[in-house]
């Protein structure tokens, strides 16, 4: 597609998150699943449901521009989900894994901060005023889920990966 004009670039914005959110949709379990601590996979779990209203939000917004929902490879999620992917298989069950997962999903999640951050600016400068209170509602929801991923790291899945086995030094 040919962008020409604001319209066109704000659209554009949508149908690349539109992908992002679908892909991780598909995604988040498998990380969940493969995560040993509870709080780390109920933060997984709980952010999935998040992440289906987003998409839900997302259609909203197609909807109020007139477009159907459609989704433009965003290249830049699937190369983040494929490094997560990458880094449960080159990691046993442990709390390693686990501090690894959150480095992946923490990567995730500023990538969103960063798009919707901007499509909220954009939806702001066309007097898109639904859209923005959509993309905004979002945007705060992966902040809150970047902090708790952090918050996590820090709380204890740092610690214990430290003390993981596979990092002791003998
Ligand atoms: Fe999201």
């Amino acid at each position: 597609m040919k962008i020409e004009s604001m319209e066109d670039l704000f659209l554009e914005q949508i149908e690349d998150l539109y992908d992002a959110e679908k892909r991780l949709v598909k995604a988040l379990p498998k990380m969940a699943e493969a995560s040993t601590s509870q709080s780390l996979r109920q933060a997984i779990q709980s952010h999935l449901m998040e992440t289906e209203g987003q998409v839900s939000r997302l259609e909203s917004i197609f909807r109020t521009l007139g477009k159907s929902a459609k989704g433009q490879t965003c290249d830049a999620m699937k190369g983040l989900i494929s490094e997560g992917e990458d880094m449960i298989s080159d990691t046993n069950p442990s709390a390693l894994r686990d501090a690894g997962i959150i480095a992946c999903a923490n990567r995730v999640e500023h990538y969103e901060i960063a798009a919707y951050g901007s499509a909220r600016t954009f939806a702001q400068t066309l007097g898109l005023r639904e859209a923005s209170s959509l993309l905004d509602q979002t945007l705060q929801e992966e902040k809150a889920a970047d902090q708790k991923l952090t918050q996590l790291a820090e709380s204890m899945v740092n610690e214990e990966a430290l003390r993981s086995p596979a990092t002791s030094k003998r």
